[in-house]
Order: C-alpha cells, then sequence, then structure tokens
C-alpha cells in the first residue's frame, strides 16, 4: 500500500509555482528522503499533506484515505514535527513530554517508551532548557511518537544542529525505519539522505527530477580509482578499453566509470597493454554523482554534500 500518493499535485502563491505537477510515492517501511535546495517546495509539499495548505490542483492519499474526512482520520496516524514545538524551559523533559501525552490522550506508559526510543529516558528529570539543540530535537521527535505513529513526516530535522546532534537524528530516524516506521524526511542535504534514507526523490524548483531506491543509484562497480606508476599510459589504456572512460582526477588517481560495471576486466586490458596499475579500487557513485548525471549539469546543485 502507499502510505502517502501525490498526483500532479500543484501550490501556487500568486505568480509562484512552490510545487509543480508533483507525482511521488511512499510505500510502507520506507525512509523517503524529499530532497532540494532551498524554495525548491519542500515545506509547501509538507503543508499540503498535513492539511496547512490547500492545494492549487492534483490530488494524493494518505495511508490510503484520500477524501476530506479520510485524511483528517488519517493524519491522527501520523506524526509531524512541521515548527519548533512548545516545550516549557522550566519543566524537565518528562514533564513537557507528559502535557503533551494528555492532549493527545496517551498515559504514562507510552511516554516512557518514547523517551526510551529517542534515547532521552536518562536524561528525562533535566529541564528543557538545558538540552542541547540535539536533545531539545530529539523530544520533539519524542512527543511525536507517543501516538506511535504508522507515518512520521520531519521537516529537515536536523536544520541548526551542530554536527553531533545531526549525528543522534540521523542515528535515531535510522533506528525508527529499522523498526518498520514508514519515514518521510525533507533535507537540503544529499549526504544526509544518502546515509540515512532508502529511498529517495529530488526536487528542483516544484519538479521531482529523480525518484528511486537511493542503493539502486549508488549501487554497483559502476566506478573505480585506478593509478599507476606511469600515468599517461595509465589514461591512454582506460580510453582504449571499450566499456570505460575517465570522468575524474583525484590527484595521482584517475576515476573512470565503467559501463559493464566489470574492475576486473578493465585491469586484465590494462594489463595486457603492459599497464600495471598499483591500486584499483571500487567507488559507489554518491548521490550527488547520480544528481548530475540526472539533471545533466555540472553546475552546483545547490543542496550542500557534506555536513
Ligand atoms: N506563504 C508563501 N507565500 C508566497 N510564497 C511562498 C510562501 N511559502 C513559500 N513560498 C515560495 O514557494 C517556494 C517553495 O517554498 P518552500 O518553503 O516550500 O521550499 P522549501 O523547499 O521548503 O525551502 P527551504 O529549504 O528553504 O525550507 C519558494 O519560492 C518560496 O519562496
Ligand atoms: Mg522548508
Amino acid at each position: 500500500m502507499a502510505v502517502i500518493e501525490t498526483r500532479d499535485l500543484t501550490k501556487r502563491y500568486g505568480d509562484t509555482l512552490a510545487v509543480d505537477d508533483l507525482s511521488i510515492r511512499v510505500e510502507e517501511g520506507q525512509v523517503f528522503g524529499f530532497l532540494g535546495p532551498n524554495g525548491s517546495g519542500k515545506t509547501t509539499t509538507i503543508g499540503m499533506l498535513l492539511g496547512i495548505l490547500t492545494p492549487t490542483s492534483g490530488t494524493f492519499s494518505l495511508l490510503g484515505g484520500e477524501g476530506r474526512r479520510e485524511l483528517v482520520e488519517a493524519r491522527q496516524r501520523v506524526g509531524a514535527t512541521l515548527e519548533q514545538p512548545n516545550f516549557y524551559p522550566y519543566l524537565t523533559g518528562r514533564q513537557n513530554l507528559r502535557l503533551v501525552a494528555r492532549v493527545k490522550g496517551v498515559g504514562e506508559e507510552a511516554v516512557a517508551r518514547s523517551l526510551e526510543r529517542v534515547g532521552l529516558a536518562a536524561r528525562a528529570g533535566d529541564r528543557f532548557k538545558e538540552y542541547s539543540l540535539g536533545m531539545k530535537q530529539r523530544l520533539a521527535l519524542a512527543g511525536t511518537l507517543l501516538s506511535d505513529p504508522e507515518l512520521l513526516i520531519l521537516d529537515e530535522p536536523t536544520n541548526g544542529l551542530d554536527p553531533e546532534g545531526m549525528r543522534e537524528i540521523r542515528r535515531l530516524v535510522r533506528r525508527l525505519g529499522e523498526d518498520g516506521t514508514t519515514i518521510f524526511l525533507s533535507s537540503h542535504l544529499l549526504w544526509e539522505v544518502e546515509r540515512v534514507c532508502t529511498h529517495v526523490a529530488i526536487l528542483r524548483e516544484g519538479r521531482v527530477v529523480l525518484e528511486s531506491a537511493v542503493d539502486e543509484l549508488t549501487a554497483g562497480a559502476a566506478r573505480v580509482a585506478v593509478s599507476a606508476p606511469d600515468a599517461e599510459a595509465l589514461e591512454a589504456g582506460i580510453d582504449a578499453h571499450p566499456a570505460a572512460r575517465v570522468v575524474d582526477r583525484e590527484g595521482a588517481l584517475l576515476i573512470a566509470e565503467l559501463e559493464d560495471e566489470d574492475p576486473a576486466a578493465l585491469n586484465r586490458h590494462l594489463a595486457e597493454r603492459g599497464v600495471h596499475v598499483s591500486r584499483l579500487e571500487p567507488r559507489k557513485k554518491s548521490l550527488e554523482d547520480v544528481f548530475h548525471e540526472t539533471t545533466g549539469s555540472s553546475e552546483e546543485p545547490g543542496m550542500e554534500e557534506v555536513a
């Protein structure tokens, strides 16, 4: 079953086409990265899913529900952190969570379990104001987990965090995904999506330019890094191989792309030509490589690669 399915979903703000004929499908159990640079329409899309914004045109379903009433019902089974949560600075993490639990109509057991899941059980007695940003964000996640949502929608959950805070959230999201929660996560970090998500849709100016499983995108020995004492002979050797071409350089290393994904065959071919390689290692493609190939652009994706 599709947990989220959008069909030609479109949102205009006046002359701005924020989301443009967006059609994506998120299946149960996926950790789905919704990746795009600033202003590409991520928050607008999430706003429509959550019922905060009305689409200009197009339709979508959430947890199988499609009509107005069904969507209201489905959203009760969705956990979302769209805005910075309003926690009380002088109350402890646990006390804050109890307030949320009361609103949601769940008990103390759910509070304890949520704190456990986000790794805050040991710090639940500390005041919110003493928490690091990463811990604050994890408490927000604990709040959304209280009602055991079938789908988590997270809008840039690592935004504003330091590297350690980002790591905490990434680890948590991965763990939640492994536990079977379907997660829809927006990000402008190629690198983050590559590490955390099982699937990705890349958004540019409101349009999806690529949607795929992450491991399918980056799989295979499609690239190798090669070096040899005689660099010129090496390059000529690679050029002479019918399935290989040099696509990049890293110092003395040549990065070659292999259409046949067969590094051993390249090695044999080079040896037959008398080129003895001193190093040959398969390279996974990065999501950034794929992004450039897909969009056919060498320009910056407008997204940060490294956090
Ligand atoms: N309330 C609004 N009124 C007018 N234009 C808006 C409004 N909200 C967003 N936009 C515009 O719609 C486009 C998409 O914005 P959106 O916030 O959805 O992008 P985003 O991908 O979430 O960006 P960011 O990474 O900065 O959060 C942008 O051009 C933005 O300026
Ligand atoms: Mg946004």
